[in-house]
């Protein structure tokens, strides 16, 4: 371990011990570099590092303090055992959840999309009438062998760097939006019967994937703030033979948190050292609220072993159905996967996004769509802390759009979902982000529309639910 993490862990570990308290200040940095015997960098490294893991925060002209957490966290899990790769059997179940949450008039903490009223609706639509009025070859042309628009892919490439990616221009291809992007990938590293290393939670779609390739999910621990267990991960790709890794990194779906780049740097050589692929989905990326756009893992791999996939869904329009691939080492293998599966992805749907990316409105409108995001997101989890029970614990995201609920023990959040969409309200129960058919007492709350007083009674709703579940020992 390098000087830096030990010294980040030691003060970690005081801090959860509830040694130091919210607002405590930490000694300074000449202080700690003095005492410690250790470079002004090591303490500063460390420092970050703790405030990456959101335990610390800076205070400008003032020095470090524990960081003053809001109410009931969801708090590192108890450490769990590595559990056995399993088949995953979701889908039937899945969609009736989903198609119940989308029925006419249910309250949306269900599906997790940016509401129309945050994405630039208009202005795609008049760029969308004008691309096809300059390009009328775009409605009627394709081709088999080219399958990125130049202008895209330029754009695409320009915008990574300011993540910290060089991503070469060979490596990338333009897929119909993140899931297939993630699909080729999986298609291309594993064959039926291999198992999957996932975060446990993760996103359900990821686990529907590997239901219809007839890939295992071997669920990996993972810690609400700072991400998949290093550790576990370690043994895992020791111990088992694991074909790919399945991570979202970047404000996972369903937890929100970001790991750490220390964290980052460590999958990244583990992985490519094991020669274990790596499939990063950073759809979140973009919506993360930290002060700076975290870099994906992608950025710290270089060995080509990392293949980034993301899309425009959550920024731009999920409708548009277009993301991209960074494949790394497997570019030509990705390309190839999806000629023969889709061919090349919208050439028209392309070229507009292209010249959106491609305006200064469109860092604007990001700026925009974090600020609003993290509002909702605050709103809500502030709504869940005054009706639930106080034994309810809440992820506290850096980013994306949706909450993660701990409810008490005996809680079946499948069943509280009939009675919620009975009462006109959707909500993911938890369940659904395990293979293993964990995390039932768990809820997702997406937070993608704009607040409104309406949902605060649909909160207070839930919670008397679960307030009733709780006392009779169950729904
Ligand atoms: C983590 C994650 N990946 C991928 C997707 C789906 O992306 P797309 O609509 O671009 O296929 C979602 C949507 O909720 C998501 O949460």
């Amino acid at each position: 371990m390098l000087l830096y993490e030990s010294l980040a862990d030691e003060f970690a570990a005081q801090i959860s011990a509830g040694h130091m308290h919210p607002g405590d200040r930490l000694p300074s940095v000449r202080h700690l570099a003095q005492q410690r015997q250790l470079s002004v960098s090591t303490v500063v490294q460390a420092l970050r590092t703790l405030e990456s893991r959101g335990m610390v925060e800076a205070r400008p002209q003032s020095g470090y303090y524990v960081r003053v957490r809001h109410g009931r966290v969801l708090a590192v899990p108890a450490r769990q055992r590595l559990e056995k790769p399993v088949v995953v059997g979701l889908s039937q179940r899945l969609l009736s959840v989903l198609h119940a949450n989308e029925a006419p008039g249910i309250v949306p903490f269900g599906s997790a999309l940016p509401s129309p009223d945050l994405m630039i609706s208009q202005r795609l639509s008049r760029l969308y009438a004008s691309v096809a009025r300059r390009y009328p070859q775009l409605l009627s042309g394709t081709s088999h062998a080219a399958l990125n628009e130049p202008l895209l892919l330029r754009a695409i490439v320009h915008r990574a760097l300011e993540w910290g990616c060089a991503i070469a221009p060979e490596e990338v291809v333009v897929t119909n939006a993140c899931t297939e992007a993630m699909s080729l990938c999986l298609r291309v590293v594993t064959k039926p019967g291999d198992t999957v290393a996932v975060e446990a939670p993760t996103y359900y779609v990821m686990l529907q994937l590997l239901e219809s390739m007839g890939l295992r999910a071997l669920e990996i621990p993972t810690d609400p703030q700072t991400g998949v267990s290093i550790e576990a991960l370690d043994l895992a790709t020791r111990e088992r033979k694991i074909a790919a890794c399945l991570l979202i990194p970047n404000a996972g779906n369903p937890l929100g948190c970001v790991m750490p780049d220390a964290h980052k740097q460590r999958v990244a050589d583990m992985l490519a050292s094991r020669n274990v692929p790596l499939i990063e989905d950073d759809i979140y990326g973009d919506i993360c609220f930290t002060p700076a756009r975290p870099r994906p893992v992608y950025a710290f791999d270089r060995s080509g072993n990392t293949m980034l996939c993301t899309s425009f869904s959550k920024t731009v329009s999920p409708a548009f159905r277009l993301g991209f691939v960074a494949a790394g080492k497997r570019g030509a293998e990705i390309a190839l996967e999806k000629t023969l599966t889709s061919g090349k992805s919208n050439p028209l749907c392309q070229r507009v996004m292209a010249e959106l990316l491609d305006t200064r409105g469109y860092d604007a409108h990001l700026r925009t769509l974090r600020r609003r995001l993290a509002d909702q997101v605050a709103r809500t989890r502030d709504a869940v802390m005054r009706h639930f029970p106080g034994e309810v614990r809440v992820t506290e995201p850096a980013g994306g759009l949706v909450l993660w609920v701990e409810l008490p023990q005996h809680v079946d959040a499948t069943e509280l979902h009939k009675q919620a969409i009975a009462r006109g309200i959707g909500f993911v129960p938890g369940e659904m982000f395990s293979a293993n058919g964990r995390f039932k007492n768990h809820m997702r709350l997406a937070c993608g529309h704009p607040w409104q007083s309406s949902f605060d009674d649909a909160i207070k709703t839930l919670g008397q639910m679960v307030c009733a579940a709780s006392v009779t020992g169950g729904v």
